[in-house]
């Protein structure tokens, strides 16, 4: 039962709501909302948060006591291997650099975060269209891209700290070396081809692609005229790519065999946007804050672009998907920027760059490019394979059309995004992974109170119904506690335990990771029930009866 107090602080009157809760055979007082400065405004907004209470709201805030924890890039990788989402590869003969290998955690989690993506820009939008190109081409499709020529990076070796480290063209002479801040052995650099070269047949070679990018390009006519698709529109990919990286570094950030989320999406230049700006607001960090040493600022996209900082109105557009895409999923908006590249950092096709960066605790790096590539590349194509890249736009004219916004994205690098924001740790100190439901590698763990034949065969009847259409697990052993913290830790949104009343009333409860509130829920409506709670459709307290 929820009760006012008044307390006396510094001589002032202030008014909270709290109850008083039996635990064990003592009874804890819990504060449960501050109810303002005088004994009527705390009676009134009684009343309503009792209302809310009723329905959850305030109890899911006050209960929440989950607190975001600062986790390492090392404690990262070390709490990833030892529980199953990510092992260096070939670690038992002493790793391979630049590569890792998903474990069985894992392997749900970048699958769920990649048929997210694909749901939400490919099947939601009627614009978008997918392929799934060849990870090895023709290899003139890489001179015409510019890549056999100027992808490269430069080595260089740290005076100081003897270590190896690569370095962007526009940064030669210019930076310290990154690992010790010491001088860089200038007289002694190298530029290394990015590209893996490989055999294919017998003598001659071909590259394994460093992006995916190019294949949406080739294939670009082919794709227009099956899907019939209209000016503006874009092709997704998602799959492997591949760099000779110099440095491999920070587990999953700076791979040799990574994956990428890719949409080109193709304008008529001289058409605007079809969408609203939103007013979402994100810190931006123009290239003339850069050069003139100013702080980056929290600012609206749609002002950005009022204000001609993001000139190109379809790519203001897409930097705002591509933000609210990862806040959608739980990822902390004051961990991400907007940063513009300075004139010389820009890669040979790209006329205006800004990337989406994240503040990782090894600094601001950069998440995901959104180049405005212009016609380069399919101008490249036609050139060198002498076929027609041009389409109708919506005046009947024969155009090149232009890639204003190239939203490209590292699934590897989005996999640490979420695990950074969701590691927490509740009150007793133990970790809980607060990943979205629709991220979680298991949707749900399916106990039965005591090992014992009665509530086994419903727990299995439960766990059999709902695995046909959700990654869950059965988990008979050890403590109900234990077992619930085992699931915390991999991030598990929902236990489902059957008990004593569950045989009588043919009903479970399901317990709330993140709340540790409990509702009971009907056997024959769960599935419904987890597949709303999973989606996100319903609240956790309205989805069936509160357990006190
Ligand atoms: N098609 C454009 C393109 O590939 P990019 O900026 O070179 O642009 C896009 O790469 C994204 O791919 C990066 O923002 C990052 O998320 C990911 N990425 C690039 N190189 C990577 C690497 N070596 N390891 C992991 N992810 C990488």
């Amino acid at each position: 039962m929820a009760f006012i107090v008044k307390k006396k602080i510094n001589g002032k009157d202030y008014y909270y709501l709290n109850e008083n809760k039996r635990v064990g055979d003592k009874v804890k007082t819990k504060t449960l909302a501050y109810l303002g400065k005088t004994k009527k405004d705390a009676e009134k907004k009684k009343i309503e948060i009792m209302k809310k209470i009723k329905g959850g709201e305030v109890e899911r805030k006050v209960e929440n006591k989950l607190k975001h924890e600062e986790i390492s890039i090392e404690g990262l990788a070390n709490f990833c291997k030892r529980k199953g989402f990510v092992y260096q590869s070939a670690d038992i003969y002493g790793g391979f650099a630049g590569f890792w290998d998903f474990g069985h955690l894992g392997v749900e989690l970048k699958n769920n975060l990649k048929q997210n993506w694909w749901d939400y820009f490919v099947r939601q939008r009627e614009d978008v269209v997918g392929i799934d190109g060849s990870i090895i081409t023709n290899p003139k499709v890489w001179k015409a891209s510019g890549h056999e020529d100027s992808f490269s990076d430069v080595f260089v070796i740290c005076k100081k700290c003897k270590k190896t480290d690569k370095v962007d063209k526009h940064e030669i002479g210019k930076v310290k070396c990154s690992f010790c801040d010491g001088e860089i052995d200038w007289e002694n650099i190298k530029e290394i081809k990015q590209m893996f070269k490989t055999n294919v047949g017998g003598d001659s070679f071909a590259y394994l692609r460093p992006e995916t990018a190019q294949l949406i390009f080739t294939n670009f006519k082919y794709v227009q005229e099956n899907a019939r698709m209209k000016l503006p529109f874009g092709i997704a990919q998602i799959g492997k790519s591949f760099r000779n990286e110099i440095a491999p570094r920070d587990f999953l950030f700076r791979l040799r065999e990574f994956e990428q989320m890719e949409i080109e999406y193709f304008v008529d230049p001289f058409e605007s946007c079809l969408y609203k700006i939103g007013d979402t607001e994100i810190f931006i960090y123009s290239e003339e804050m850069q050069k003139t040493k100013k702080d980056f600022v929290k600012m609206k996209f749609s002002e950005a672009h009022k204000k001609k900082i993001i000139k190109a109105d379809w790519h203001v557009y897409w930097l705002e998907q591509m933000f609210l895409w990862f806040v959608n999923l739980g990822a902390n908006p004051n961990n991400f920027r907007l940063r513009q590249h300075i004139n010389d950092e820009k890669s040979h096709y790209a006329v205006d760059t800004w990337d989406l960066e994240y503040n990782f605790p090894f600094g601001w790096k950069e998440l995901q490019g959104i180049a405005n590539r212009s016609d380069f590349d399919l101008t490249q194509h036609q050139k060198y394979s002498g076929k027609d890249m041009r389409i109708l736009n919506n005046k009947g004219e024969k155009i090149i059309p232009s890639v204003v916004a190239e939203p490209s994205q590292g699934v590897e690098r989005a996999f640490l995004v979420f695990m950074f924001d969701a590691y927490a740790k509740n009150e007793k100190g133990e970790i809980v992974l607060k990943l979205s439901p629709k991220l979680a590698p298991v949707k749900a763990a399916i106990f039965p109170i005591v090992k014992q034949p009665e509530f086994e065969k419903i727990s299995e009847d439960v766990f059999n119904d709902l695995k046909k259409e959700f990654n869950v697990i059965y988990d008979s052993s050890g403590s109900i506690g234990r077992r619930y913290a085992r699931n915390d830790e991999i991030g598990t949104p929902f236990c489902i335990t059957i008990d004593g009343d569950s045989v009588k009333d043919k009903d479970v409860t399901i317990r709330d990771r993140d709340t540790t509130k409990q509702i009971r829920v009907k056997v024959s409506e769960l599935k419904d029930v987890l597949r709303k709670l999973i989606n996100g459709e319903i609240e956790f307290v309205d989805a069936g009866k509160f357990v006190k």
